[in-house]
């Protein structure tokens, strides 16, 4: 029965799927390796075709704050909202994750940690734990488990706990719950990793990274990287402020499996793999309705294992980092793309619909044939429309629930 209203379901939803991406290209495109020291290339198409038009005025210019599109290792569509360019800085919120992992990944290959470790190994100290609730418990947690949110530890509501000012109050500020060890449970605002960083190389996640060149091999101007600390270390959660084109190079790292150029690799490619392959165990997903797997601090995509939800065939093989108020980087290996997206979108609406506008337009963006144009201004009316047909197409969880 489930099996028959499965096939069923599929069937209702991939219709329309069929219809709206029938220019979806099917085959698998080599990555093409550039080099990240260097600015970003334009393509030859770079915001001159309808497909970017259609994205363009699609785009809250109040909500959406910028937006980049990489193709083949090039720009090949870019946008801003009212009174910003590629130079101005937003608040990344938890794609600062992303790049705390990268840094983890980092600090593996230097051997200076292992995965397998515990808390209790990292903070050996017994001044560490003074004043920490559930010490013992908390001890026993792996970084493995924190890179995967699986670890037990879930997010205190108590404001009175929130500050970060010392590492006894970041290991004070989450919850041990033994029943939700090897669940997914995320622990949005808690900078334990960037204190994992500091313990055991003896920097801070800023400096750690400008010791190991990151940002020079990234081709990213300091101008570009405003860290905010907590107790004068950066955060691994949040607080990392920055540009979309900062994200899309992150993206673009991963993309070319941690190459920062051909022959240079920055990150290794066993933590690239390990960090965007799903690592959770089939009885428990992420929260994100399109990337319901989990890697290290990276969402991925996961075949279809819940009848209710049919994924969107354009992030097959996807993964992504994301972040509070519709803050993105998807990668997609298949179409050798990255995407960026920074706004400030308390309600998710905007962001999320002009998300799926993004994918609707993917294949022919850089593809088509140049015209000279001039996009229409952003208006609701139009909004509404390709908003919504990219909401109905892109097949939320939450939709679909709703017709079954
Ligand atoms: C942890 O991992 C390292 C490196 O992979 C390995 O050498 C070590 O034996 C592991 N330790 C435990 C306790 O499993
Ligand atoms: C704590 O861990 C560090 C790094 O592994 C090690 O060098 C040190 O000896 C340990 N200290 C104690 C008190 O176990
Ligand atoms: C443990 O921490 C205390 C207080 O920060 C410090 O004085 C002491 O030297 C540390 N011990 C070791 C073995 O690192």
């Amino acid at each position: 029965m489930m099996h028959r209203r499965s096939i069923l379901c599929r069937l209702v939803l991939l219709c329309p799927f069929l219809l709206v991406f029938h220019h979806q290209h099917c085959t698998t495109t080599a990555t093409r390796i550039v080099d990240l020291s260097q600015p970003w290339e334009k393509d030859r198409l770079y915001n001159r075709n309808k497909a970017y038009c259609n994205i363009q005025s699609s785009m809250h210019p109040k909500i959406i704050q910028g937006w980049v599109i990489v193709q083949d290792g090039r720009i090949v569509a870019e946008g801003h909202g009212y009174d910003h360019d590629e130079n101005d800085l937003f608040r990344s919120y938890s794609t600062t994750k992303n790049f705390a992992t990268m840094l983890i990944g980092k600090m593996v290959e230097l051997q200076l940690v292992y995965i397998n470790e515990t808390l209790g190994d990292i903070f050996n100290n017994t001044s560490d734990w003074e004043g920490v609730s559930q010490a013992t418990e908390k001890q026993t947690v792996t970084l493995e488990e924190l890179l995967t949110m699986t670890s037990g530890l879930v997010s205190v509501t108590d404001e009175a706990i929130q500050d970060q000012e010392t590492l006894q109050q970041v290991l004070q500020y989450m919850e041990y719950q033994s029943n939700q060890r090897g669940k997914f449970n995320y622990l949005g605002s808690n900078n334990i990793l960037s204190r994992i960083i500091y313990r055991r190389s003896g920097k801070t996640p800023l400096p750690f990274a400008q010791h190991n060149l990151i940002f020079d091999k990234l081709g990213i101007p300091e101008l570009w990287i405003q860290w905010g600390t907590f107790g004068g270390v950066e955060g691994s959660a949040y607080g990392l402020n920055t540009t979309p084109r900062t994200l899309a190079k992150l993206g673009q790292l991963y993309l070319q499996n941690g190459l920062a150029a051909e022959g240079d690799q920055l990150i290794s490619s066993d933590w690239i793999q390990a960090s965007t392959t799903d690592q959770l165990a089939d009885d428990t997903e992420s929260v994100q309705p399109l990337f319901l797997g989990y890697g290290y601090q990276w969402y991925v995509d996961r075949t279809v294992r819940d009848d209710m939800f049919v994924p969107l065939p354009q992030l097959t093989g996807a993964y992504a980092g994301q972040g509070a108020l519709g803050q993105q980087i998807v990668v997609i290996p298949d179409t050798d793309t990255v995407i960026a997206i920074m706004s400030d979108d308390a309600t998710y609406v905007y962001s999320y619909a002009f998300f799926a506008t993004i994918l609707q337009n993917l294949d022919k963006l850089g593809r088509d044939v140049d015209e000279p144009l001039k996009c229409d201004d952003f208006s609701l009316w139009s909004f509404g429309i390709r908003g919504s047909l990219g909401v109905m197409s892109a097949g939320w969880k939450v939709l679909i629930n709703c017709l079954f």
